[in-house]
């Protein structure tokens, strides 16, 4: 059994909040890498990103994966772009259970509002850019070990289906 699960997928497919809920479930720690980031550098992803650029977040992040990776019994909510990198998916793959959350393109616009706080979102038309990102993006998310369509569920059930997924009965 693998000592971590790491939840992977697009922004708004609520990798946070699905991982917040399952760790407390299985009484896991619980590990969201943008949070982490964001307290190192006392700043919001947003400014990051505008202040020093997509290049040394993806930097930052490589980093905290790396330390978070080399715990154990951890759930691991990733940024929606950590996964593409395969240095972070090694290090993910080597002790977790990696699983890709899933959401349709209008129901994760929905759900990421006006996108202020996702620089990747915060311009004229997110929905391409959307759609462009997740067609860039699905064959790394595929190479996960399972996938959670997201999309007309509530957070409880896509935990419950999560575990029932690690832990077959
Ligand atoms: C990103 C997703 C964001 C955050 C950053 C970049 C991406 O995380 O890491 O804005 O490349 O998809 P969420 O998926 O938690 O929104």
């Amino acid at each position: 059994m693998p000592k971590n699960i790491v939840l992977v997928g697009f922004m708004g497919t609520g990798k946070s909040v699905v991982g917040k809920k399952l760790a407390q479930q299985l009484k896991y720690g619980f590990v969201d890498t943008d949070e982490i980031i964001q307290a190192e550098c006392r700043r919001p992803i947003r400014k990051i990103f505008a202040e020093e650029g997509e290049s040394r977040f993806r930097q930052m992040e490589r980093e905290v994966i790396e330390r978070a990776a080399a715990k154990d019994h951890q759930v691991i909510a990733t940024g929606g772009g950590a996964i593409i990198d395969d240095q972070n998916f090694q290090a993910l793959k080597r002790n977790g259970w990696i699983v890709w959350l899933k959401a349709e393109p209008d129901v994760i616009l929905q759900r990421v509002g006006d996108a202020a706080s996702r620089p990747l979102l915060d311009i004229e038309d997110p929905k391409s850019q959307i759609e462009r990102l997740l067609n860039l993006r699905r064959a790394a998310y595929s190479k996960a070990d399972a996938a959670v369509e997201t999309s007309r569920r509530n957070i409880d059930e896509v935990v419950q289906e999560i575990v029932k997924l690690v832990f077959p009965a």
